[in-house]
């Protein structure tokens, strides 16, 4: 199998659970729990469309990795790792507000291979393979041209952790008078793909799981995207920003400014 099969794996399978999850959404919600702190929220699709997920993966592509936020995973032979999100965006889904996403994003040897980001109250698809660019409903898609910060719109999301909260809501007061403004919509994976379609200029988010970013960040950087870390220094994706290359190095240095203060 190829990266295209791969993909028509993750797409067709993220559209099939996602409208499950949606049409389930609609019909009211029995069972929502807490997770790592009182505002991390965990319904009862969380786990029924991880469940789908892993199982069909299981079935199809028996020899692959998984991991899935939820606790679905498997330690495969093949090389190849799907990381998931079932629903990125959960308190969006509990609220019943459309930015939120089923994200499914396979890895091998060298990096992100290829990626879908289903949108289903937004029937949006997001799709992506390594060195074949980024798709919006099958359109192609690139990231926006903006290259003056006073002119950029730049998303970002705050974690669970109060303590972390308090971290990240204090860098604003040295960042919002440079920018356009900001936007914290609630589904990492979708921030990358706004990215990616030029909806946002950037985005910047830290404390992050590879299944919120796996194949958001693919999507965004085969828009045309440099996909790297806010500070410059960490290598992995649990700190991520993602911008055109004339505003990448401009929000780093905004980014290492508020840090400092
Ligand atoms: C969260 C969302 C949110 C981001 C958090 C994530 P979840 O994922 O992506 O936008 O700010 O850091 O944990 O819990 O809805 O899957
Ligand atoms: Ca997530
Ligand atoms: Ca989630």
């Amino acid at each position: 199998m190829n990266a295209t099969d791969l993909l028509v794996i993750a797409r067709d399978l993220a559209i099939r659970v996602g409208d499950i999850a949606l049409a389930g959404r609609r019909k009211g919600l029995t069972q929502v729990d807490t997770k790592s702190t009182t505002t991390d929220m965990v319904t009862e699709y969380d786990r029924s469309t991880e469940q789908e997920i892993v199982s069909t993966l299981r079935r199809l592509r028996p020899d692959d990795s998984i991991v899935g936020e939820e606790g679905g995973g498997h330690d495969g032979t093949s090389g190849i790792t799907w990381y998931i999100d079932p629903i990125d965006g959960t308190t969006n889904f509990l609220y019943d507000l459309p930015m939120w996403a089923v994200s499914i994003g396979a890895h091998d040897a060298d990096g992100p291979l290829c990626g879908v980001v289903y949108a289903p109250a937004l029937r949006e698809t997001f799709t992506a393979i390594r060195g074949n660019g980024a798709h919006l409903n099958g359109r192609s898609i690139s990231c926006g041209s903006v290259t003056e910060l006073p002119q950029a719109l730049i998303a970002t999301g705050f974690n669970y952790s109060p303590a972390n909260r308090l971290v990240q809501a204090a860098r604003f007061p040295v960042i919002i008078d440079k920018i356009r403004d900001v936007r914290r919509f609630g589904a990492a994976s979708l921030d990358l793909c706004f990215v990616a379609c030029g909806r946002y200029d950037a985005y910047f988010e830290e404390h992050l799981f590879p299944w919120d970013t796996a194949a958001g960040a693919l999507i965004a950087s085969e828009a045309g995207a440099v996909v790297g870390s806010p500070d410059g220094r960490e290598i992995d994706r649990s700190a991520i920003l993602a911008s055109n290359s004339a505003l990448f190095t401009q929000i780093q240095d905004l980014l290492f400014r508020a840090n400092s203060m």
